[in-house]
């Protein structure tokens, strides 16, 4: 199998890269997120780790249910109750693969495991054939390959494929290997497991040495045939391989790559890489290739000259393939709607990806505060816009603050919670301090800042500011986000936002509270029945 010429794409970035984050993301974004996953044209998604939580379980069902195209996949270790459900949480999807993985390195099996690998064999193998109730597409990963005698490895994948793995992954768990190190893994697998060629052969490798990309890219050349990569390369630690990068390798070097190809659709590139930044508060720096916002800037005078001239000299890929678009269009408050939604068109949103009414009222209450609104403003709003869930809790109603030099800061915030409007007041360092105060008293809510971190959206002082926030509640952490044209307002509605994600996640904890207390009733009810029958 591992002869044919596409190279399957794997994208973790529901899975390997969300579980990097330092706040879990709600439901709505995960499904935000696989869409635009699924628009890149992956062939697999693999979308969460379904017994990890129950949060995570209804994520990857609804996935399951929602999101068509790629094969859509699940982790689980090997162990009956993680194959179980993820059997159960995929089983609406139109494909479904279940990814089920134990550590295979001298150093997992004795401190990590206590296992030998004869038991950790068996194990993976009552895996392979307890998921094979639930689906034929059943991947199999040696956790900590990299460092796994190739003998072990061997050993180990023949029983794999037997027991029924048809992909098998060779995980580079912590990033240590090199890439002539990692391709002869891959050329010595294809040469010693007997039965290799009934199972693609995949690599997952992480970023510690910075040689993910390099590392996967070697594995191609020497016969692997499915790469896990994330988008921007999110991930455990320094992160996994960068799907844009693997993707425009293969695309730019046709001239060594031909005959293999990936199916990825590079014009979708630009516009996942920005969503998943945004909703994963994952800032893509300036100069990362194909996506950093200096991927395709040229400063120096020479350089600038060589591109006039021809694109090629400093240009090896266009811009647009990786879905960058020039724009002519003057977005003014005299823009009509079809002028918006023509633009957004152009920059890859399909009617479906926003309300335009919505967006509309945004970007014209921006275009009369900025004059013109430009693309990045455009996207923001869209992404702001999706952000917000229906029937949200709080709202900001208004919000005034006051700072003068040398003198403490002031503001009056007034907040819908529910049907009902409250206003504080309260003073602090500074206006954010301030406001975050009069909130804390309404909301009444114990949370802890973790992070605050403000951006500008844009360039001069018209720029939009952002801020995102890390905060604890209860233990667990949550994202938040605002976005205005003055700095104070983004800070509040960030924090608003997480209110809302908070309130959220209580009601769906109570709604599961419910659920567990009415299934345990009836378990008990059923006891009684039986027992009762028992006794006539
Ligand atoms: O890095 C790793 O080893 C993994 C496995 C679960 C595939 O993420
Ligand atoms: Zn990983």
């Amino acid at each position: 199998m591992s002869g044919d010429n596409k190279i399957w794409i794997f994208d973790t970035t529901l899975r390997d890269g969300e579980q990097a984050l330092r706040a879990s993301l709600s439901q709505k974004q995960k499904i935000q997120l696989a869409h635009a996953i699924a628009r890149l044209k992956v062939d697999v998604m693999e979308v969460g780790f379904p017994v990890s939580s129950p949060g995570d379980f209804d994520s990857v069902q609804r996935i399951a249910r929602e999101v068509k195209g790629p094969v859509i996949c699940g982790l689980a270790r090997a162990v009956a109750a993680d194959i179980e459900a993820c059997g159960e949480a995929l089983k609406d999807a139109e494909r479904r693969r279940i990814h089920t993985f134990i550590a295979t390195s001298p150093l997992h099996l004795q401190y990590k495991l206590r296992k030998t690998l004869a038991q950790a064999s068996e194990q993976a193998v009552a895996a392979i054939k307890l998921a094979s109730r639930y689906t034929d597409d059943i991947e199999f990963s040696c956790e900590d390959a990299g460092r796994t005698p190739i003998d072990d490895l061997c050993w180990i994948i023949e029983r794999a494929i037997n027991a029924g793995a048809t992909t098998i992954n060779i995980p580079d768990t912590v990033g240590y290997t090199i890439p002539n190190e990692f391709a002869a893994i891959i050329s010595t697998l294809r040469n010693k497991v007997p039965n290799i060629d009934k199972a693609r052969l995949s690599v997952h490798c992480h970023n510690d040495l910075g040689l993910a990309v390099a590392n996967s890219i070697s594995a191609i050349q020497a016969g692997a045939r499915q790469i896990e990569c994330t988008v921007n390369g999110i991930g455990e630690r320094a992160g996994n391989c960068s799907l844009e990068e693997v993707a425009m390798i293969i695309n730019t070097r046709k001239d060594i790559f031909a005959p293999l190809y990936t199916d990825i659709k590079t014009t979708e590139i630009y516009r996942s890489s920005h969503l998943v930044s945004q909703i994963c508060n994952m800032p893509i720096q300036p100069n990362k290739a194909i996506v950093g916002e200096n991927a395709f800037a040229h400063s120096s005078g020479i350089h600038q000259d060589g591109v006039l001239k021809a694109q090629n000299t400093y240009e090896i890929m266009a811009p647009e393939q990786v879905g960058i678009r020039q724009n002519e269009l003057n977005l003014t408050s005299r823009s009509g709607r079809h002028v918006i939604q023509h633009r957004l068109a152009e920059l890859g949103y399909t009617k479906d990806d926003y309300d335009l009414e919505a967006v509309y009222k945004s970007f014209v209450a921006l275009a009369d505060q900025k004059g013109r609104v430009f693309d990045y403003d455009l996207e923001a709003l869209v992404f702001f816009e999706n952000m917000q869930e229906q029937n949200d809790y709080y709202a900001l109603e208004f919000l005034s603050s006051s700072t003068h030099t040398g003198h403490i800061a002031s503001a009056t915030v007034g907040l819908r919670c529910g049907d009902q409007l409250f206003t504080e007041a309260a003073t602090g360092n500074g206006p954010v301090e301030a406001a975050f105060s009069a909130i804390a008293r309404i909301s009444k809510l114990q949370i802890k800042m973790v992070d605050f971190n403000l951006q500008a959206k844009g360039s001069g002082e018209d720029a939009l500011g952002q801020v995102d926030i890390i905060a604890e509640h209860e233990g667990r952490r949550f994202h938040g986000a605002g976005l205005a044209t003055d700095i104070v307002r983004s800070s509040v509605l960030a924090y608003v936002h997480v209110l809302n994600m908070i309130q959220r996640a209580q009601t769906i904890d109570a709604h599961k509270h419910a659920q567990k207390h009415t299934r345990e009733h009836a378990r008990e009810k059923n006891t009684l029945k039986i027992a009762a029958g028992d006794q006539q």
